[in-house]
């Protein structure tokens, strides 16, 4: 018999992988967690010039080629007001390393996070990888997480905590004064806030505000992935203090080396390159919202406006989702991303107007059938 570690044994693979595989081929697909349009053209471009003039061949520096963290200072500066030292970034594969090589680098044994509850898978997972606890905390009504809970959850033990706004999968947009009251709570507790922004850009109504405004105690998590299109590239980064950063390069370096290099290129000429493709993505986002939104309070679904990124999040009778899946919709069910995401739904709107239409329809039809 193969013997695996406790670590491991205490994840287990996504439950939207499930639902994906569930659904038939034709189905129309609500559950994505990727922006369906085109990385553009110019990182494209910037990919295949550093290829084709052998820019590419080598390993970089482990945090990253200096170009590109010298785009990312320059990304904090215009859009978050935010003064970063490139030697204090570190580019990963994804905002997904970048949470990894945090706990990692943060949490030891049985030592706990907190996160939003429901909330994206890997913050759970990436704690029991991490051989922490897991301690999340259910969302106020509006699906936001309330900062209040958050101090009340710190414990000797607390390690660290995650703030992930606009958040994965409820849409919600964190309040300046929440994004405050989380730096103040990681300062005066001493423990690390890990704010996760890689849906930054996303944002409706409401303004994105970074708890590292307003405090020390931060590591700031984001990547190219949905502000340009760029999942399939794996190419994001953290910030943080020096001390902070010295401690996750050594996980980074022995479990990456580097970003990929082609994808450095490419995330450079995207953070330095013109951001009206961004407006463009944004703007359609915000049609599609107000569409589903429309369409889900027509069939009678209660809703929480979504302020940002690209989900929404109703309350769902029971039955639902089987039901949504069985008509050929794929969404994914609340309990995929937390005990408190039981009884909602996740739906994804990275799909154009007339497909979520025709969605809208469907899932009518399936309220009729359940209810
Ligand atoms: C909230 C959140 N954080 C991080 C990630 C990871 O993004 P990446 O594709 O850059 O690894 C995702 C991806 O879905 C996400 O939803």
């Amino acid at each position: 018999m193969p013997r695996f570690s406790d670590r491991v044994e205490q994840v287990s693979i996504s439950g939207i992988r499930e639902v994906f595989e569930a659904a038939g081929e034709d189905a129309i697909n609500l559950g994505l967690g990727q922006p369906d349009f085109p990385t553009p053209d110019h990182a494209r471009q910037a990919a295949v010039d550093a290829i084709e003039a052998g820019k590419t061949d080598g390993y970089t520096s482990n945090k990253g080629t200096r170009q590109l963290r010298e785009a990312i200072a320059d990304k904090h500066a215009r859009d978050d007001d935010r003064s970063v030292d490139p030697e204090n970034v570190i580019a990963t594969a994804g905002g997904s390393e970048a949470l990894h090589i945090a706990l990692e680098a943060h949490v030891s044994l049985g030592e706990e996070v907190i996160y939003p509850d429901p909330g994206f898978v890997s913050y759970e997972a990436l704690t029991h990888l991490a051989g922490g606890t897991p301690r999340p905390v259910a969302l106020r009504d509006d699906l936001t997480m309330d900062p209040a809970d958050v101090e009340a959850a710190i414990t000797d033990d607390t390690a660290a905590f995650v703030v992930n706004s606009p958040a994965n999968p409820t849409g919600a947009v964190q309040s300046p004064e929440d994004m405050r009251e989380f730096a103040r709570i990681a300062d005066e507790h001493d423990v690390l806030c890990i704010s996760d922004e890689v849906y930054e850009q996303i944002v409706f109504d409401g303004q994105h505000r970074s708890p590292a405004e307003f405090g020390e105690n931060v590591a700031v998590v984001n990547a190219c992935s949905k502000a340009y299109s760029m999942t399939g590239w794996r190419l994001g980064w953290v910030t943080a203090s020096h001390e902070r950063i010295e401690r996750m390069l050594r996980v980074h370096q022995y479990v990456q080396a580097c970003a990929s290099a082609p994808a450095q290129y490419a995330a450079e000429a995207a953070l330095d390159g013109p951001q009206g493709v961004v407006d463009e993505m944004v703007e359609a986002f915000a049609q599609r919202r107000d569409v589903l939104l429309d369409g889900l309070a027509d069939i009678g679904l209660e809703t929480p406006t979504p302020q940002g990124a690209f989900y929404a999040m109703p309350k769902v009778p029971e039955g639902w989702v089987d039901e949504v899946i069985d008509r050929g919709v794929v969404v994914v069910p609340g309990e995929a991303f937390g005990e408190h995401g039981a009884g909602h739904a996740r739906i994804s709107y990275a799909v154009n107007v007339e497909t979520l239409k025709e969605a809208l329809e469907i899932m009518g039809e399936a309220t009729d059938a359940v209810r």
